[in-house]
């Protein structure tokens, strides 16, 4: 088998200097590359370093390629059989999403046919902008893998998303890219994580978190949930393309690259916004509602007056959210819930599959895998029978799920947003 040609482009930015990393990787197992450095790029890392590691000439202006005959930035582009940019600035991740082509590295970006693979790295306020987030949308809708970024300190000082995910986690991205690509002697199948997009134009609604039900000003009602299952499926809908809304109750987890998020706190709030999100060709229903909310919430704060008596506290029903949306006229032609159980996991599923009218209940064993939890062992419980999934990180089982949710809705039409 020829070895597998990767085309580096390192874009400017204080980690690049873990690309040297990442060719260092590259090589070792065998792999071909050609590094393609920015202009700011240089200010970081040294041609001269890159061209002993790949231990193939470094590009770093179009002016480069004008000298040479036998090599046009058309050859280059495509003689790679993936095209890696790592680190992926704002900027560069700006011009690709607008198709600016200003130098070789943005240039070749525009004239490649081969998958595109995008590993970011940025300030975190510059990850979290809207413009870089639009950015991002379109970059996957467009077919190129963006990888998410680490979350952790910052060269800059600051904490949060936007670190240059580690050089081991971009040789997986790398190799899991090349494994499904088309076949160079058939040009088939057109099916690469970088523009595998099974859920490509169709709206998916997503509801995460607990809700938070006032009792008064400063206390209230609450649960367990982190969010983290329901923001990784929703990060998970919009890497295979499809438009997501995400309604979020009160968690401190940022906003999935190219997800749209509604922010709220109580039960009621949650239906409000999941019906003004209708309609949609799936609907995922991850939030951990609560079940009672205070029956009359206070306008002050309930004293404590030292008698020693305890103040009632009256609940009331919260609308059942999911139950609700399976009766009403814009119910999706997917709708799945989740069920967090501490024991009879499959049978109570089973029995809440039927009480709540959805298509699948995910049912996870919380007793196992406790809330705020990384991993989640799953059942899919459905008309057609009980799946177990082993146990996962919970963005496996939300990459999972993803895949069965496009293959249960491929002969349905999309459904038309209002
Ligand atoms: O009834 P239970 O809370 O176990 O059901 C879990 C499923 O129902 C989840 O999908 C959850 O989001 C949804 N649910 C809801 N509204 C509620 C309670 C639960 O949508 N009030």
């Amino acid at each position: 088998m020829p070895a597998p040609r990767i085309l580096l482009i390192i874009g400017g930015g204080i980690a690049a200097y873990k690309s040297i990393e990442l060719v260092r990787l590259l090589r070792k197992s065998g792999h071909v590359v050609r590094c393609v450095l920015t202009r700011a790029g240089e200010q970081f890392v040294t041609p001269l370093t890159l061209a002993a590691l790949s231990e193939n000439k470094v590009y770093t202006s179009l002016f480069d390629l004008k000298d040479e005959v036998e090599m046009g930035h058309i050859q280059l582009s495509r003689e790679a059989d993936l095209v890696v940019v790592a680190p992926a600035t704002a900027d560069l991740m700006a011009k690709m999403a607008a198709g600016i082509a200003d130098d070789l590295a943005t240039t070749l970006l525009l004239a490649t046919d081969k998958p595109v693979l995008a590993a970011p790295a940025m300030n975190v306020r510059m990850w979290l902008h809207p413009a870089t987030q639009r950015n991002i949308a379109t970059l996957r809708g467009d077919g190129v893998s963006v990888m998410e970024p680490d979350e952790g300190e910052m060269a800059c000082g600051e904490y949060g998303p936007g670190r240059l995910p580690e050089p081991e986690a971009i040789f997986a991205a790398i190799k899991a890219a090349l494994a499904s690509a088309p076949s160079p002697l058939t040009g088939q199948p057109d099916f690469a994580p970088a523009n595998h997009r099974p859920l490509h134009g169709r709206r998916i609604l997503v509801t995460a978190g607990p809700t938070h039900e006032p009792i008064d000003p400063v206390r209230y009602i609450a649960n367990r949930s982190s969010g983290k299952q329901g923001f990784a499926i929703a990060a998970a809908a919009a890497e295979a393309g499809a438009e997501v809304l995400l309604i979020a109750g009160p968690v401190a987890l940022p906003t999935p690259a190219g997800v749209i998020r509604v922010d709220v706190e109580t039960a009621v709030e949650m239906e409000r916004e999941v019906a003004a999100g209708l309609p949609v060709d799936a609907a995922i229903m991850v939030a951990a509602v609560a079940d009672w909310r205070a029956a009359d919430t206070r306008a002050q704060k309930i004293k404590k007056d030292g008698s020693g008596e305890v103040p009632p506290l009256a609940l009331a029903e919260n609308p059942d959210i999911l139950a609700n949306v399976a009766k009403s006229d814009r119910r999706p032609p997917l709708l799945i819930g989740f069920a967090a159980e501490t024991n009879d996991v499959v049978a109570h599923a089973e029995a809440k599959l039927a009480r709540k009218g959805c298509d699948w209940i995910v049912a996870n064993d919380v007793a196992a895998d406790p809330m705020g939890g990384e991993t989640n062992r799953v059942h899919i419980v459905s008309n057609a029978g009980v799946e177990s999934w082993d146990r996962l990180p919970k963005p496996a089982v939300a990459r999972k799920l993803m895949e069965k949710i496009a293959d249960a809705l491929e002969t349905r039409a999309p459904i038309e947003a209002d």
